[in-house]
This record gives C-alpha cells, sequence and structure tokens, in this order.
C-alpha cells in the first residue's frame, strides 16, 4: 500500500441536488481527510447506487456530473484523491454479486433505512434497493479501505460489511491459504462518524425535527451548495426560528430544533462548536446571530457554488477526470477480484 497506511472510501449518489447537509455531513470532511497524508482517499460517485429507485437518465447523467463539480469545487483534488464514477469500474458489480451470495436474507431484512424507504411498499421496490448495502460492501471491500467517513444513517450499512468481510474470510479460510496469504483476505473497515468536531446533521430550514433533504417539496427548506448568494441570504433569512433570544449555553438548545440546527450549521461552517458559537451569540435575538450566520455562509460556500456552477458548464473537463479517476480504481480493483474468483473457484 505504498506510503499510506490507511485507504479511506466513500461515495455519493447522484440522486439529487447536492445540498449543505451534503457538503458539512461529507464533501467538507473528504477534504479534510484527503489533507492528512498518511490517507489514501477514494471518492465515488455512486451512480449504480441511485438507479435502485427510478432515476430519469438524463438527470442521473447530469448529476452525476454536478456531484463530481461539488466535489472539485470544494477542493477534492483529482491529483491527491481518486475521483471517479462507480459504473465505469465493473468490478463493483462482480464483487456486489459475490456479496450477493455470502449475505444471508436474515442480515438484509433487519436494514432499517430499507424498511424506512419502502414503508408498506416492499413489494413493489426494486430488488436493488434491496441488495443494496451488499454493493456498498463491495464499495468499500473492492479496496480494502480501511476507514469509511458515513452519516449516522450508513452505521448500520458498514456493520453489515464488516460481517460479510468476516463471513468470506472464513468460509474461504483454505483458500485464501492456498494463495499463499497469511492475513485476513479482507480487511474489516472502521467507520468514521462525527469525526472532527461537532456531529453534524443539517436540518430542514423550515421544520428542525426533518432533516434536510433534496426531496422536501419546498426549496426554502433547503441550502443548495449552488445557491447563489441572494438566494442564500433570502432562505437564511426566512429561516424559522422561536421568540426567545439565545441561550448561553448548548443545553439551553434541547427543546429548540431550529435554533439547534442554525447554531449547528455556523459551527460547522466555522470549524468551530455549537458551544463556541454560543459564546460569542448567547443573549441575543436572531436578527444580529442570523445576520452573522448569512455573511459566513456566503463566504464559505458562495464561492464553491460559483465555482461548481462553473465546473458544470465543462463536461468534458469533468468526464476526462471521472475517466482517468476510473483508470486508477480499476488498477486497485482489478487484482484483488481475479484473487477473489480464484478463491471462489471460477476459472479466470
Ligand atoms: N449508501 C451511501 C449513502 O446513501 C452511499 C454509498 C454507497 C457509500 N457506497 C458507499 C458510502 C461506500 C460509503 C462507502 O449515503
Amino acid at each position: 500500500m505504498s506510503k499510506f497506511t490507511k485507504r479511506v472510501f466513500s461515495g455519493i449518489q447522484p440522486s439529487g441536488k447536492l445540498h449543505l447537509g451534503n457538503y458539512l455531513g461529507a464533501i467538507q470532511k473528504f477534504v479534510t481527510l484527503q489533507e492528512d497524508d498518511s490517507y489514501e482517499n477514494i471518492y465515488c460517485v455512486v451512480d449504480m447506487h441511485a438507479i435502485t429507485v427510478a432515476q430519469d437518465p438524463k438527470i442521473l447523467r447530469a448529476r452525476t456530473l454536478e456531484v463530481t463539480a461539488a466535489y472539485l469545487a470544494s477542493g477534492i483534488d483529482p491529483t491527491k484523491s481518486i475521483v471517479f464514477n462507480q459504473s465505469r469500474v465493473s468490478q463493483h458489480a462482480e464483487l456486489g454479486w459475490i456479496f450477493n451470495c455470502v449475505a444471508r436474507l436474515g442480515w438484509l431484512n433487519r436494514m432499517t433505512q430499507f424498511k424506512d424507504k419502502a414503508g408498506k411498499n416492499s413489494e413493489r421496490m426494486s430488488v436493488g434497493l434491496y441488495a443494496y448495502p451488499n454493493l456498498m460492501a463491495a464499495d468499500i471491500l473492492l479496496y480494502n479501505a480501511t476507514h469509511v467517513p458515513v452519516g449516522d444513517d450508513q452505521k448500520q450499512h458498514l456493520e453489515l460489511c464488516r460481517d460479510i468481510a468476516q463471513k468470506f474470510n472464513n468460509d474461504y479460510a483454505e483458500q485464501i491459504q492456498q494463495l499463499g496469504i497469511e492475513s485476513d483476505f479482507f480487511t474489516q473497515p472502521e467507520p468514521l462518524i462525527d469525526f472532527g468536531g461537532a456531529p453534524v446533521r443539517v436540518m430542514n430550514l423550515r421544520d428542525g425535527t426533518k432533516k434536510m433533504s433534496s426531496s422536501a417539496e419546498s426549496d426554502m427548506t433547503r441550502i443548495n451548495m449552488n445557491d447563489d448568494s441572494d438566494t442564500l441570504a433570502k432562505k437564511l433569512k426566512k429561516a424559522k426560528t422561536d421568540p426567545e433570544a439565545l441561550p448561553s449555553e448548548v443545553a439551553g438548545l434541547a427543546e429548540r430544533p431550529e435554533a439547534r440546527n442554525l447554531i449547528s450549521i455556523f459551527a460547522a461552517l466555522d470549524n468551530s462548536d455549537s458551544q463556541a458559537v454560543l459564546n460569542q451569540f448567547g443573549g441575543q435575538q436572531f436578527r444580529e446571530f442570523k445576520a452573522a450566520l448569512i455573511e459566513l455562509a456566503v463566504t464559505k460556500i458562495g464561492p464553491i457554488g460559483d465555482e461548481m456552477n462553473r465546473l458544470i458548464k465543462d463536461e468534458a473537463h469533468i468526464d476526462t477526470i471521472l475517466k482517468d479517476g476510473a483508470d486508477k480504481a480499476r488498477a486497485l480493483a482489478e487484482p484483488l477480484v481475479k484473487d477473489v474468483k480464484k478463491i471462489v473457484g471460477f476459472m479466470v
């Protein structure tokens, strides 16, 4: 593994417009990890995951370009990190299939995200949506990633990934040894959840009890990564608050979801934490705090949005980056899948 001791893999689905939650909860953290020289980073646009629910093909393509543009505009550097779209490296699908045959139905039946997404309609969901955690395990284990930055909601999928790694290592222990491999074939990946600072869960601007989401009906509920400065300011100005002044202790935010959300957005944008923000704004009215928040958001997100919008127009440039990234990813994935095939008894 050359000069790197730790390998990071993460992915974002190109299935909706990117918002502040994607930035603060994922992309900003990817950039931080890239700055640490002990990590080798692989950041994927997981288009194969996106089609587990219906996608308009034209829009899927546009969203793939958009996620890539967001990565680049936020500071992910394709000369330092591998950036590519999942479907270009066919080993993801190959290993995903083998994992469909390693994972047990009972394991997948416990996945809460599927139950939440499918609700009462599970009979009409795609098989892909059900098997999606197996593909996610393949994404990670294909590179023997040691660290996986993900949101809270993906923790259970990471545990499944670890179970798959362990079952494969056990079931095929003899064949793995015969290949001359002394240690475990698959590494058990560690999730990186809420590392580096306060937990970032970005909530809906109109209802602080719901997550910020690209599927919420009104655009006023979220900040898109490529909103222009006027739009940013307007949305934050109209963001729901409550009539009280800001508290001076974090405990005072407990029953105030909207206040808590705006404070934690400020903290995340400022690489600080909620208590530090309250030290500054405790006792003040929302009006003053919001003015500072707008200024911070415009300074931090504004240039990223502008750069995204500029990059999106240059499709050829983005595509070259994705293609080069796919070549690098494939060079890592190909030998591994070849070994897996030998281990399970396929003729290669
Ligand atoms: N399931 C993740 C999500 O919806 C996206 C994802 C796919 C991913 N493959 C991954 C994240 C591998 C981390 C590692 O957010």
